[in-house]
């Protein structure tokens, strides 16, 4: 069997350091393994609209800030897939023949769909388009018969739908889409990477996100304003630094080698070190800061350079889109005319459908 990965985004803004940690960096490595055989990466704009239908402009408008910073991160277009949803209307198609195999009660089951009905306020009255999101998932993954699905762990339960969505169709229609299992981001830890405000997660609407495209200078600022133990008050109390937010990203993004060269004399060889002091008390939240803040412009310094590359050129950029999105379309109109025939919808490749039902005239 082919490796086939499968993963996307909806387009709702700029990419942060949350995906980062817990997608882009994994995708790029997934990428430059050679160890897969096709690698799809959507943007999602179409499953975007089910919570934006009332401005698509948004949208429409993020689509290319989501592919600069694909692009910037590393994802090479010559190993990787990048394509648009919309472009792709073959998954439309497919949803709808899904959307037989699964129950309203089913749906209503979904965590993170029930979680977002509760955040967007859709309580009172639920789009249907919002509602089956989850199915037409289904159908950008199956479509590209992808059996891996690198996603964050909220994920899961669109992962799960669509295992089960697998299933029922192979039992009822014989064996036809390819089962796909979630793949988590290795280092625990980061999952989700917290707000600077220690909030549960980056989220664009609280305002606590550090963007892969943000200047130096506001980088700077946001991780010099990040909150720490709010009971390390003086420099030599002793703090903590479970739960520490700035200690959290020390742990998703610092390696040895930072160590080395920003505390020359020594001082610190590794983040053990460093958190023994600030446990210990004596060590201050502005030094970790302006260490963190270092490490944070080592990583992004390169995005920030490839980024600049990209964005002058725009058109080039959509161009990449929509030779992606061709590719795409041609391997899901395979799976979709599969899908016809599996299930009998097959007019005009059924030979004898005609022959039979002539002689049924009498002609
Ligand atoms: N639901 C995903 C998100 O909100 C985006 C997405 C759409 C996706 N289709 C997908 C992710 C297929 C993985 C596989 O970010």
């Amino acid at each position: 069997m082919k490796n086939i990965i499968l993963t996307g985004d909806r387009p709702t803004g700029r990419l942060h350091l949350g995906h980062l940690v817990g997608s882009l960096s994994q995708r790029v490595e997934m990428q430059n393994s050679g160890k897969y055989d096709e690698i799809f990466i959507e943007i999602a704009d179409a499953q975007a609209t089910t919570d934006n239908f009332g401005n698509i402009q948004k949208v429409k408008y993020n689509v290319i800030e989501v592919a600069l910073d694909y692009l910037s991160c590393g994802i090479d277009p010559s190993k990787s897939t990048i394509f648009l949803q919309s472009e792709v209307p073959e998954l439309s198609d497919l949803t709808f023949y899904y959307m037989n195999l699964v129950t309203l009660a089913r749906l209503e089951r979904n965590p993170t769909v029930k979680q977002e009905i509760t955040y967007r306020g859709f309580d009172k009255s639920i789009p249907v388009g919002f509602m089956t999101y989850p199915i037409s998932q289904a159908a950008d993954i199956t479509a590209f018969n992808a059996n891996i699905v690198p996603v964050g762990d909220d994920q899961l339960p669109m992962i799960e739908q669509t295992r089960e969505i697998v299933r029922t169709f192979n039992r009822l229609y014989g064996d036809t889409l390819v089962e796909p299992k979630a793949v988590l981001p290795s280092k625990k830890a980061c999952f989700r990477l917290i707000g600077t405000d220690g909030g549960a997660k980056m989220s664009k609407s609280i305002g606590n996100c550090i963007y892969l495209a943000d200047s130096p200078e506001e980088v700077e600022k946001k991780v010099m304003g990040m909150y720490t133990d709010p009971n390390h008050l003086k420099v030599s109390d002793p703090g903590n630094t479970e739960g520490n937010p700035v200690f959290i990203y020390l742990d998703a993004f610092s390696k040895d080698e930072h160590f080395k060269k920003y505390f020359k004399d020594g001082e610190y060889k590794n983040l053990e070190e460093l958190k023994s002091h600030y446990e210990k008390g004596g060590l201050g939240d502005i030094k970790v800061k302006r260490f963190l803040n270092y490490v944070l412009q080592d990583i992004l310094e390169p995005i920030r350079l490839k980024r600049s590359q990209y964005e002058k050129d725009i058109k080039g950029v959509y161009d990449i889109l929509f030779s992606g999105s061709d590719k795409a379309r041609a391997i899901a109109s395979e799976t979709l005319f599969k899908v016809k025939k599996a299930i009998g919808l097959d007019y005009r490749n059924d030979e004898d459908l005609i022959i039979k039902q002539s002689k049924k005239y009498d002609n």
